[in-house]
């Protein structure tokens, strides 16, 4: 016999080394431990060893052809997970997937521009509960039990205290409760009231906005108003303050602007009077004052509220508001 085992073995593993496709490592394995292989050979040939060398022999043999049995298939294993990868990696010729791109819901946008404009000018935002006391929602802002102002809000009742908030001016007393004076703050968020058609719907969205310091006037918030409206339209857009009643304030005031569909000449939208209403606005009341403890002799502030899809509707042109809730791509992919 030429070779020992070992001597084969090493030329096994030496070969298979340089191997580095599937056929080549096919034929090792049929060259080396086939049928008729050199280690299947070696085997066969033990009886004409010396009679006390054949059963040392015998068992390494057996071993090696084992071994080298592993050693093939790792090796064919490891070439097919090795090159399956690299042919997902370079295969430029799959179709790409398509990524769909949502956009932001028009309403966040508006409330995302509105309080960008309130904070350059200096005020914090504020969020709060949907979920509010009769004392927060009512009582505080100066509208007692059997107000008549109560039947202007047409109220989700949770139980005989507790309520849907109906606006966003709770937030007021919220954080007077919280922070002296002076005080800066807007504050977005969801209201609800039972009420649906063509302009309102069960819940929509506010924005509150207080500010309370010493020597605050009315021309203050006939300052910040119109800066808002300016930028929220643009800068033709002139706006007039009507006076109106509030609760909470007094004086009040409605705010209104100019069409932005007829710019003042009357047509369908403003009912032909050239105005448009967007905003409730006034002086805070006293009562309300007291009721968290402010001093009324040196603390004037003014508050004003708006609904975000009535100046998101005179933005876009848009007639219907139940629109932005029924979700339908074809209205939203516009935005
Ligand atoms: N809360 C009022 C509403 O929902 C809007 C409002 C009016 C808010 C006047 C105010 C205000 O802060 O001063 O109709």
């Amino acid at each position: 016999m030429e070779k020992t085992i070992e001597q084969i073995y090493v030329d096994a593993l030496k070969q298979l080394k340089t191997a580095s496709d599937p056929e080549s490592i096919k034929s090792l394995s049929i060259h080396y431990i086939g049928r008729k292989g050199i280690v299947t050979q070696f085997l066969r040939n033990i009886s004409k060893l010396p009679q006390k060398e054949r059963p040392q022999a015998g068992k390494r043999a057996n071993e090696v052809k084992k071994l080298l049995d592993q050693k093939f298939k790792e090796a064919l294993r490891e070439l097919k997970t090795t090159t399956s990868e690299t042919t997902d990696q370079i295969d430029v010729s799959l179709p790409g997937r398509i990524v769909l791109q949502g956009t932001l819901h028009p309403i966040t946008q508006i409330t995302r521009q509105v309080c960008d404009i309130f904070t350059r000018l200096g005020f914090d935002i504020a969020e709060g509960p949907e979920v509010e006391t009769d004392y927060y929602n009512f009582e505080a802002l100066n509208i007692p039990k059997n107000h008549p102002a109560r039947d202007m809000q047409d109220t989700f009742y949770v139980s005989e205290n507790i309520v849907l908030r109906t606006q966003t001016s709770p937030m007021q007393i919220r954080v007077m409760e919280k922070h002296t004076p002076p005080v800066r703050i807007i504050a977005p968020g969801k209201v609800y009231r039972c009420d649906s058609d063509l302009t309102h719907t069960p819940m929509f969205h506010q924005v509150e906005g207080l500010l309370v310091d010493e020597n605050i006037s009315f021309g203050n918030l006939k300052g910040i108003l119109t800066t808002f409206v300016h930028r929220i339209f643009d800068d033709q857009t002139s706006l007039r303050f009507r006076p109106s009643f509030f609760p909470f304030t007094e004086p009040s005031a409605e705010v209104d602007i100019l069409c932005v569909m007829c710019r003042g000449r009357g047509c369908r939208v403003c009912s032909q009077t050239g105005w448009l209403e967007v905003l409730g606005a006034g002086m805070v009341h006293p009562k309300v004052f007291e009721n968290v403890c402010y001093d009324t002799t040196r603390y004037t502030g003014f508050a004003f509220g708006m609904g975000i899809e009535r100046i998101a509707m005179l933005k876009y042109g848009i007639d219907d508001i139940r629109k932005y809730f029924e979700n339908d791509l074809r209205f939203l992919r516009q935005f």
